[in-house]
């Protein structure tokens, strides 16, 4: 193991500026299921999901838009395991923290705790008519928390999964996407569209995923073998329960209404155009027709670009990050400065195919599309610029495009696989 292998992952520290990590260590899976073990004195049911990273299309989801994320090798392990008795007993190691309620108890809404997100899986499911019983669930996650690699998602789907098999039920993976959404949304409180639960559902290992949020449809983009996602950590926190995330929301949901003023069918701003904005623009407030224009722009660019990848045109899909990143930061006004200078920092590197921020904005990662061969030089010197522009120390990661959320069977708990 390299001199930088760090709470269990697989590290590579190359200086002490930034460090590469590659896939999930499935030594988690083992030490996951003997903490539960321990805990429970039960075997449990081991399932994993996936964060994502989106490599274009920016809060469009919940205009019924496109977007094109990749589940990432940072993901949450649920251990899981039925109890005789009605009580739901969740632990998080990464919280050290034990919760237990009352199957009757769930309630409607949460508490702003960690436990929120398992119990809001619970009670949408009881919602559902479902008999979950009770159970002993024990979760661990890598995927780094309010750094837009949707912490959130991964722990409401891996939980969902756990539970769906103690209540001995099978959904399709577009189902528990809904369902999950529907967790953050209602028992949460945050008003996210579908992006995050349905790649981390139904990602596919070296696979971009083009989604059509409106009707779920979805195709797979493979992305070639010779680039890597590098992911840069701006180390800059975001929150979506509140803030400027609801914000955007709230304007974009006026533009849409001027719109729809003038052309009914106009139901979200999936349906309008860059006409409509010419004509109808001036009725909004100026911040208003910023954001549509953001998000009517993003859905062209969204789908051209995985029209470039398929055809492996990627000087084409780098030039559509670009100008991505550049109406998120102008027209949207969800990046921050520190996202700005690690982007602009990797446009100029040798080996960047393309590179944005990504995720809901203000603050967290930018997702960058290098040449494999190039890619620990290109997290060198951005490591170090970034750390000279801006004081503060990043966190880079060195990711593979992963298969979605699945149950880990016992072949895989022994290490076999990746
Ligand atoms: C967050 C939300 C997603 C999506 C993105 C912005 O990640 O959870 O639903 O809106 O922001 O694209």
């Amino acid at each position: 193991m390299a001199a930088g292998f760090k709470s269990g992952w697989y590290t590579v520290k190359l200086f002490s500026g930034f460090v590469l990590r590659g896939h999930f260590a499935m030594e988690n899976v083992s030490v996951i299921k003997q903490l539960h073990l321990e805990r429970t004195g039960t075997a449990p049911e081991m399932f994993l999901a996936p964060g994502r990273v989106n490599l274009i299309g920016e809060h469009t989801d919940y205009a019924d838009g496109f977007v094109m994320p990749a589940a990432i090798d940072f993901a949450t392990i649920a251990a899981i395991s039925p109890r005789a008795d009605k009580q739901a007993v969740v632990y998080s190691k990464n919280f050290s923290e034990e919760v237990e309620r009352p199957l009757d108890g769930i309630g409607t809404r949460g508490s702003h705790h960690w436990s929120d997100y398992p119990l809001g899986v619970l009670a949408i499911l009881q919602q559902e008519g479902m008999a979950v019983p009770g159970f002993d669930l024990t979760l661990y996650g890598d995927v780094p928390l309010g750094a837009g690699l949707s912490s959130s998602a991964s722990i409401e789907v891996a939980a969902m999964l756990a539970m769906l098999h103690v209540a001995g039920v099978s959904l399709p993976p577009e189902k528990v996407a809904q369902l999950c959404q529907r967790a953050e949304n209602q028992y949460v409180g945050a008003p996210c569209g579908i992006m995050d639960q349905f790649v981390s559902c139904c990602g596919a290992a070296d696979h971009a995923l083009l989604l059509d949020c409106r009707s779920l449809q979805y195709r797979l983009a493979p992305i070639p073998k010779h680039l890597s996602i590098v992911i840069c950590n701006t180390m800059v926190k975001h929150s979506h329960a509140g803030g400027e995330y609801v914000t955007r929301r709230v304007e974009v949901e006026e533009g849409t209404a001027v719109l729809r003023g003038h052309r009914p069918e106009i139901r979200l701003l999936r349906d309008a155009t860059v006409e409509d904005l010419e004509k109808w623009g001036h009725e909004m407030r100026p911040d208003v027709l910023k954001r549509c224009r953001h998000i009517i722009t993003e859905n062209i660019r969204t789908v051209a670009a995985a029209d470039a990848l398929e055809a492996n045109d990627l000087a084409l899909l780098g030039r559509l990050m670009a100008e991505a990143h550049i109406s998120y930061r102008d027209d949207f006004e969800a990046s921050c400065k520190e996202a700005d200078v690690m982007v602009e920092l990797a446009w100029k590197q040798p080996g960047c195919v393309g590179a944005r921020l990504t995720g809901g904005g203000f603050g967290g990662c930018t997702v960058n599309l290098v040449e494999s061969a190039k890619a620990e030089k290109f997290a060198a010197v951005i490591a170090m610029e970034y750390e000279n522009a801006t004081g503060i120390h990043p966190e880079i990661y060195l990711s593979y495009a992963s298969a979605g959320a699945h149950a880990i069977e016992e072949a895989a708990n022994t290490g076999a696989e990746r």
